[in-house]
């Protein structure tokens, strides 16, 4: 029978088999198929096994420090922690087309990925958390998105130099496989049934130049709507929701006067493959108390829309 039990087992065995004494390296994002290989590899191969996580400053509330919370503090997983914040808004400065963004952020992951593999002695492996359905997608005609996503994630875009070879132990799994190692790894089921979040993050969700502020605004925001999902368990009932940063001021008034501030849009959709989507239909009462904790929680803050918007056309990032 196959179990995730045996699947573990299976995969244990094979990861040693393969790389032997060697040193493994994997990039950590804290997404469900990276996360699934770090533990997997810790399982299998300890101490051989170093994992770079890279802050861009475009993550969500807190996820550096629950990323080191789980792997470095409560499993022990080699994990290198790198600030890299200051250099993607300085490379993003003054950047608004959507496209050129995702190559300024994906190329300077890999530029930041590099450095820190250059530091480590004798490096043999690369783990990547590639899944099934990846393997499948880049085989076959990979088109417009896709593609632009796999070029993102595709550590192929390594130096030369560097000479690794792949270990990827979620190769013949499919996304329900992988959650359910993962739970039986021990990894927490909060982490496990995540929401998709896209590789260059908060960057494609703040519309046009990205900014600190922004960026600040923004995470409050998309913090407070993701916890009152989870508190009203319309967290798992959805397939994706987020916060979006609207870059234009609009009116609102308080005691002493007008005031002009920044727009918040609020995503959720329901979706079985993420080509196609409908929005989902929140209560109204809900929406209602999301906004209104955003409006009175946050300074700069003084309106917040819904996303009525199906796919197609609209796509579920706005941009
Ligand atoms: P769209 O916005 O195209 O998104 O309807 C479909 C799914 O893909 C995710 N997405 C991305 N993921 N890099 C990623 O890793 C990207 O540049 C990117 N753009 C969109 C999106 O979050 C949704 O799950």
């Amino acid at each position: 029978e196959w179990t995730s039990g045996n699947i573990i087992e299976d995969s244990i065995a094979r990861v040693r088999e393969q790389v032997g004494n060697g040193k493994v390296l994997l990039g950590l994002s804290g997404g469900v198929d990276s996360s699934v290989v770090a533990a997997l590899l810790h399982r299998a191969i300890g101490d051989q096994l170093t994992c770079v996580f890279v802050d861009n400053g475009l993550l969500r509330q807190d996820e550096g420090d629950q990323v080191m919370a789980t792997f470095a503090r409560h499993m022990g997983v080699n994990v290198i922690r790198v600030d890299a914040e200051a250099r993607f808004l300085a490379a993003l400065e003054g950047e608004t087309d959507p496209e050129r963004k995702r190559k300024i952020i994906g190329n300077l992951f890999i530029d930041v990925f590099d450095e820190q593999a250059a530091k480590l002695q004798d490096v043999d492996w690369l783990a990547q958390g590639t899944i099934y359905p990846d393997v499948i997608e880049s085989a076959g005609a990979a088109t417009g998105k896709a593609h632009v996503i796999k070029s993102h994630h595709n550590v192929g875009g390594l130096p030369e130099h560097m000479k690794l070879k792949l270990v990827e132990p979620l190769r013949e799994l499919f996304k329900d496989e992988v959650r359910r190692i993962g739970l039986e790894l021990g990894l927490p089921s909060d982490m496990i049934q995540r929401h998709p979040f896209p590789g260059p993050g908060l960057g494609v969700r703040i519309l046009g130049e990205v900014r600190k502020e922004y960026a600040d605004l923004l995470r409050r925001a998309d913090a407070i709507f993701i916890d009152e999902l989870r508190r009203h368990d319309w967290y798992d009932k959805v397939s994706q929701a987020f916060a979006v940063f609207l870059p234009v001021k609009s009116v609102g008034v308080t005691g002493d006067g007008r005031r002009y501030e920044y727009v918040i849009a609020l995503r959720a959709v329901e979706t079985v493959d993420f080509m196609t989507a409908r929005w989902a239909h929140l209560p109204y009462e809900f929406l209602d108390l999301v906004s209104r904790r955003i409006i009175n929680e946050i300074h700069g803050i003084s309106r917040v829309v819904y996303d009525i918007s199906g796919k197609p056309p609209a796509t579920i990032e706005w941009e």
